[in-house]
């Protein structure tokens, strides 16, 4: 409190924003909407600057991009894209079991973040800053692009861990339980296939897959014998295998073609191709890889507008880790406003 109180540059700074924010909350539309152009007289060379920084990581660590377009769908499917499992919390929803041990990426998102603050501080949120990455993500290992809606605003807080193991699918769910829990997001079946292709990009854990390898599953033997050999029936349940094995780190059909020769390493992978009405669409994308790459995109932007923080809802972080500095801040006003 005393070292911020010194610091009177910020106390006018942030007064002053208070009023501007007001008018401008007077003409906006309650249900305001994102947009590509968003930025671009705020922040021009934003979506460049994320471009640079991730293809940077991506070429540093290929798996890195696999892992950035998983955290954008963990961050969207939990209580909307708003950036809150960037926050380093030990209770929420970063400890979910779907998340601890497995999420990944988080530095490579903050530098990203950093870089942009470098040229635009406090101007794009980390949830932009996010699903722009899973995007360049995509694009720098060989996928193709989409346009990126913007204008999403950070959530002061993380998300419960009960309410991310609620919303995250898990690798045992049977198919219907997988369609109603995209449906719950209002994306359709054909996004929940178009999406489940990113699995043609990463890696998994043994613990996520040992039972399909050791179990009396629609598996291909041979492939069954190959995964066994670095994931034991007790032990190493943190041993990966490529989630595509003929090209883990291209983004193409592979894992599509996988499935039809059971050789899909999750459970939820391969149910995708046992019944309708998945089963035709996973076919469709074997034979028509460009329809896989356009409904990919589609769903990725439908994916991306789920539930976002617009308008007067939600903040910019400046740190994606943690609101520290803007709470100080928000409390040096409400203190001085008294
Ligand atoms: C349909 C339901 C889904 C289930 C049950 C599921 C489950 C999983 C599991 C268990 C892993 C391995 C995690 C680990 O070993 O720690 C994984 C990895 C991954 N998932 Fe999914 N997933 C689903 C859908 C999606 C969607 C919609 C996306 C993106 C749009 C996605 C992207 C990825 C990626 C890219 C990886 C590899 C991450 C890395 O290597 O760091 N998944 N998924
Ligand atoms: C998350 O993982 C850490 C490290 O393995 C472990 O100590 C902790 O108990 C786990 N938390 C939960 C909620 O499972
Ligand atoms: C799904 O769509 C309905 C109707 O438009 C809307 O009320 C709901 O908030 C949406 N849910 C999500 C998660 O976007
Ligand atoms: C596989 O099936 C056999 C015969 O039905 C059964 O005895 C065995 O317990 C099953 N194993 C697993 C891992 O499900």
């Amino acid at each position: 409190m005393m070292k911020i109180s010194s610091n009177y540059y910020y106390y006018y700074y942030y007064y002053y924003y208070y009023y501007y924010y007001f008018a401008i909350l007077l003409i906006l539309p309650s249900d305001a909407q994102l947009s590509s152009t968003f930025y671009d007289s705020t922040c021009p060379d934003a979506l460049s600057t994320i471009r640079t920084s991730i293809r940077q990581a991506v070429t540093n660590e290929q798996r890195m991009a696999a892992s950035l377009v998983r955290l954008h769908f963990h961050d969207c499917f939990v209580q909307g894209c708003d950036a809150s499992i960037l926050l380093d919390d030990t209770t929420g929803e970063r400890v979910a079991l779907q998340n601890n041990n497995s999420v990944r990426g988080f530095e490579v998102v903050e530098a990203a973040k950093q870089a942009v603050e470098s040229i635009c501080p406090g101007v794009v949120s980390c949830a932009d800053v996010l699903a722009v990455a899973a995007r360049d993500a995509t694009v720098a290992v060989g996928g193709s692009s989409w346009t990126v809606n913007l204008g999403r605003r950070d959530s002061p807080a993380a998300a419960t861990r009960a309410l991310a193991e609620s919303d995250l699918p898990r690798f045992t769910d049977p198919l219907p339980t997988l369609i109603s829990n995209f449906e719950n997001k209002n994306l359709s079946e054909r996004d929940l296939v178009a999406l489940s292709g990113s699995h043609t990009i990463g890696q998994a854990r043994c613990v996520t897959f040992r039972d399909r390898i050791y179990g009396n599953e629609s598996i291909d033997p041979d492939f069954a014998i190959k995964r066994r050999r670095n994931c034991p029936e007790s032990g190493g349940n943190d041993n990966l295998a490529p989630l595509d094995e003929v090209t883990p780190n291209v983004f193409d059909n592979n894992y599509f073609r996988n499935l039809q020769s059971l050789r899909g390493l999750l459970e939820s992978d391969q149910v995708l191709l046992s019944d309708e009405p998945t089963r035709s669409i996973v076919l469709e994308y074997i034979d028509n890889p460009d329809r896989f790459d356009s409904d990919f995109g589609a769903a990725m932007i439908k994916m991306g507008d789920i539930e976002p923080l617009t308008g007067g809802s939600g903040l910019i972080r400046s740190t994606c880790g943690s609101t520290l500095l803007e709470n100080r801040l928000s409390i040096y006003l409400s203190y001085h406003t008294l």
